[in-house]
C-alpha cells in the first residue's frame, strides 16, 4: 500500500523521469559500436585538420551540440556524432578509425543519430512505418554538413520525397491537383515522413480526415446531417488526395459515377439510400448530382444537402 502511495506522488515520477534524463545526458564513454580504449579530443583538434567543417557546423542548429546546453558535449561536437576520436587523430586521419556514416550499416547510422533523437516521432516512427522498417537512414533525407533546407533537409522538402517516389510525382502532374509540384505545399503537410501508426502510416494525428481538416476546416462539422462517409471518417472514399482528372479531385471522372456506386440497388452491399424513382438519370438535368445536393459533405438544415 505505500508503494502504491509512492509510485501515484508525482514527486516520484519527477525524480524517475530526471534520473533516466542524467543518465541519457551522459557521454557514453564509447560511441555505440565504437572500439574500446578511444578517447574524446574535443573539436578544436578536429579543426586542425577539417577546417571548413566547425565553420559550418556552427550554422546549423547542432552547433547546440558545442556549447553542450542541451547534450554533455561541450566542446566536443563533432565527436558526439562521429565518436571519440584520439585514434583517428594519431593515426593522421585514418578514416577506419572513426565513424564514418556512409560506410556504417544503416541500423548503425540511425543508431547513432537516435542516441538523442530517441523519443521524437522520427523514431518512434522506425518502429511502426513502412519507412522505418525498411530502415531508411536518417542521412536520407537529412544532412548535417551539407543542409540545403529547413530542418536540415538535404534537398527542398518535396524533392526529398520524390527522390523515391516517382508514382506522386506522376499523381500531382494530373490535371486536378494539390499545388505540391508549384510549392504551395508540402508532401509533409499531409504525410508524417517519419511514419506513424496509420494504414498509410505517414498520414498526420490518425487518419486521413484529420490531415485534410488542418486546412479544409469547414468540412469538419459537426453538422445536424452528416453524409455517412464522412462520419466513417475517410475523404477518400469519394476524393484522390493527390490529384485526378475530376476538377474536384473525385475518384471518378463524373459525379454521378462516384454516387451511384452507394447509392443503387445494383449495390445491396452498401448501405446508401436509393434515389427516388423521380430521379431519371438519363436525363442531363438529373445527372450532376451536387447541383441539387449542394452541401454534400453535410449540412445543419436539409437532410438530403440540400443547402
Ligand atoms: C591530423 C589531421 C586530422 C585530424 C586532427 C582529424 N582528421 Fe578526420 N580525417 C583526416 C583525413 C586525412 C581524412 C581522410 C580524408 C579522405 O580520405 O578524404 C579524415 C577523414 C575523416 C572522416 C571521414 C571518414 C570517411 O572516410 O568516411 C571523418 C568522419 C573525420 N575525419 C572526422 C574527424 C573528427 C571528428 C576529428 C576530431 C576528433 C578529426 N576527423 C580529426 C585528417 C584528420
Ligand atoms: C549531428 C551529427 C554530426 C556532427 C555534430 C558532426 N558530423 Fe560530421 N558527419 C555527419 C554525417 C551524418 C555525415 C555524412 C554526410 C552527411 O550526411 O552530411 C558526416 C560526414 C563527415 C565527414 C566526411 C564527409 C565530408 O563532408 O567531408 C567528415 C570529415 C566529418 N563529418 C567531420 C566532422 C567534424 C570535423 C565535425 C565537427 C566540426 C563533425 N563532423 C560534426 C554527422 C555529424
Ligand atoms: C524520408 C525522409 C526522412 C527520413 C528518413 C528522416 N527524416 Fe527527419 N524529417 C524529414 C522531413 C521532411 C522533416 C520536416 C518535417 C516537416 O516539415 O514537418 C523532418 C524533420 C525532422 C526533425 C525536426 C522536426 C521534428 O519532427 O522533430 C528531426 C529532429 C528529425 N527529422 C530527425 C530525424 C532522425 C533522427 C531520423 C532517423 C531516425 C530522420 N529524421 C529520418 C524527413 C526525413
Ligand atoms: C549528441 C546529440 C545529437 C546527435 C548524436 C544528433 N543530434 Fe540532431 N539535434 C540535436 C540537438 C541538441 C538539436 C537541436 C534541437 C533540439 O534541441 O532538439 C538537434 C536538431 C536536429 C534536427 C532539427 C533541425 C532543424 O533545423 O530544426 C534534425 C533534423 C536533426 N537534429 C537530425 C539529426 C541527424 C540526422 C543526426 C545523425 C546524423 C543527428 N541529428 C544526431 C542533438 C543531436
Ligand atoms: C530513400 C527513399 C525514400 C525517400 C527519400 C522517401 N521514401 Fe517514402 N517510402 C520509401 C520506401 C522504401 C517505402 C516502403 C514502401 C514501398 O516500397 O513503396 C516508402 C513508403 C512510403 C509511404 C507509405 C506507402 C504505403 O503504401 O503505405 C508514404 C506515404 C511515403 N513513403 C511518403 C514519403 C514522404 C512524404 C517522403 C518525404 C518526406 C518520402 N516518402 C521519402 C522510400 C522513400
Ligand atoms: C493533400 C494531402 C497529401 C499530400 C500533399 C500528399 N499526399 Fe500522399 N497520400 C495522401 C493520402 C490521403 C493518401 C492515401 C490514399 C489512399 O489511401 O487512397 C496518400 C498516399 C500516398 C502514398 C501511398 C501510395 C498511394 O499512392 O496510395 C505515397 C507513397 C504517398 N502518398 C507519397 C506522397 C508524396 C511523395 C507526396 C509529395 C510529393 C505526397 N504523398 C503528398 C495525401 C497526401
Ligand atoms: C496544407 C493545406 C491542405 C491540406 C492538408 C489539404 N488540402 Fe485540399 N486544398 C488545399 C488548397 C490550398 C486547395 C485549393 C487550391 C489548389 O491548390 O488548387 C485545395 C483543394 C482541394 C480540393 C479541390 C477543391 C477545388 O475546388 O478545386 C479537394 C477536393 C481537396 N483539396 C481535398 C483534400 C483532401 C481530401 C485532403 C486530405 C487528404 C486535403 N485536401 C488536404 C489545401 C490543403
Ligand atoms: C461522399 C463523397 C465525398 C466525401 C466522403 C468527401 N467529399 Fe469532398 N466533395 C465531394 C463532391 C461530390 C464534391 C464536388 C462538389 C461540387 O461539385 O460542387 C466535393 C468537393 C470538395 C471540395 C471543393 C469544393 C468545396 O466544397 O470546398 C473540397 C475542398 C472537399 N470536397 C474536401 C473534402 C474533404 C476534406 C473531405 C473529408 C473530410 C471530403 N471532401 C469528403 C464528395 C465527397
Ligand atoms: C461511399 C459511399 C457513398 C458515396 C460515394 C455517396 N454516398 Fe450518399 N450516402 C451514403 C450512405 C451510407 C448514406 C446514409 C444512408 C442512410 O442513412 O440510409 C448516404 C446518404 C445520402 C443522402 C441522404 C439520404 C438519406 O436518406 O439520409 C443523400 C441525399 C446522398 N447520400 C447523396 C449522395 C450524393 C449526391 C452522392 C455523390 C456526390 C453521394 N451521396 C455519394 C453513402 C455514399
Ligand atoms: C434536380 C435536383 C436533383 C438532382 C440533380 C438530384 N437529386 Fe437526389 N433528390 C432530389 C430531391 C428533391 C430529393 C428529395 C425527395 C424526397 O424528399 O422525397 C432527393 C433525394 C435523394 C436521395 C434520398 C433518398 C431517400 O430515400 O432519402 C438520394 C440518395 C439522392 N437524391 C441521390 C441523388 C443522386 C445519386 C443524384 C445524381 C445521380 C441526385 N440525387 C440528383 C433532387 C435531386
Amino acid at each position: 500500500m505505500r508503494w502504491l502511495g509512492v509510485l501515484r506522488s508525482s514527486a516520484f515520477w519527477i525524480l524517475l523521469v530526471a534520473a533516466t534524463v542524467s543518465v541519457w545526458s551522459k557521454q557514453e564513454p564509447s560511441a555505440p559500436g565504437q572500439p574500446e580504449g578511444r578517447t574524446y579530443v574535443g573539436t578544436e583538434a578536429c579543426a586542425a585538420c577539417h577546417e571548413d567543417l566547425p565553420v559550418g557546423l556552427q550554422r546549423s542548429v547542432h552547433a547546440l551540440l558545442e556549447k553542450g546546453t542541451r547534450w554533455n558535449s561541450e566542446g566536443q561536437a563533432c565527436e558526439a556524432c562521429h565518436g571519440p576520436g584520439s585514434e583517428h587523430v594519431e593515426g593522421g586521419g585514418d578514416p577506419e578509425k572513426i565513424f564514418s556514416f556512409p560506410r556504417a550499416t544503416r541500423e548503425a547510422q540511425n543508431e547513432a543519430c537516435s542516441k538523442c533523437h530517441g523519443l521524437t516521432q522520427a523514431q518512434l516512427g522506425r518502429r511502426s512505418s513502412l519507412h522505418g522498417l525498411s530502415e531508411l537512414p536518417c542521412t536520407n533525407c537529412h544532412s548535417v554538413h551539407a543542409a540545403k533546407s529547413f530542418s536540415s533537409l538535404k534537398q527542398s522538402p518535396t524533392a526529398t520525397c520524390l527522390k523515391c517516389h516517382d508514382q506522386a510525382k506522376a499523381d500531382f502532374r494530373r490535371p486536378f491537383h494539390h499545388k505540391v509540384l508549384e510549392g504551395g505545399m508540402t508532401c509533409a503537410d499531409c504525410h508524417q515522413p517519419h511514419g506513424g501508426q496509420d494504414p498509410r502510416q505517414h498520414l498526420r494525428a490518425g487518419g486521413t480526415t484529420n490531415a485534410c481538416f488542418r486546412c479544409h476546416t469547414d468540412k469538419q462539422g459537426p453538422f445536424a446531417f452528416e453524409h455517412a462517409p464522412l462520419r466513417l471518417g475517410d475523404c477518400t472514399s469519394c476524393h484522390v488526395p493527390h490529384g485526378s482528372i475530376n476538377p474536384k479531385m473525385l475518384v471518378r471522372a463524373r459525379v454521378q459515377s462516384l454516387c451511384l456506386e452507394c447509392h443503387s440497388a445494383s449495390t445491396p452491399g452498401i448501405p446508401g439510400a436509393q434515389p427516388p424513382a423521380f430521379h431519371d438519370i438519363r436525363s442531363p438535368r438529373f445527372q450532376n448530382c451536387t447541383t441539387c445536393h449542394v452541401k454534400i459533405h453535410g449540412s445543419n438544415v436539409s437532410p438530403i444537402f440540400f443547402q
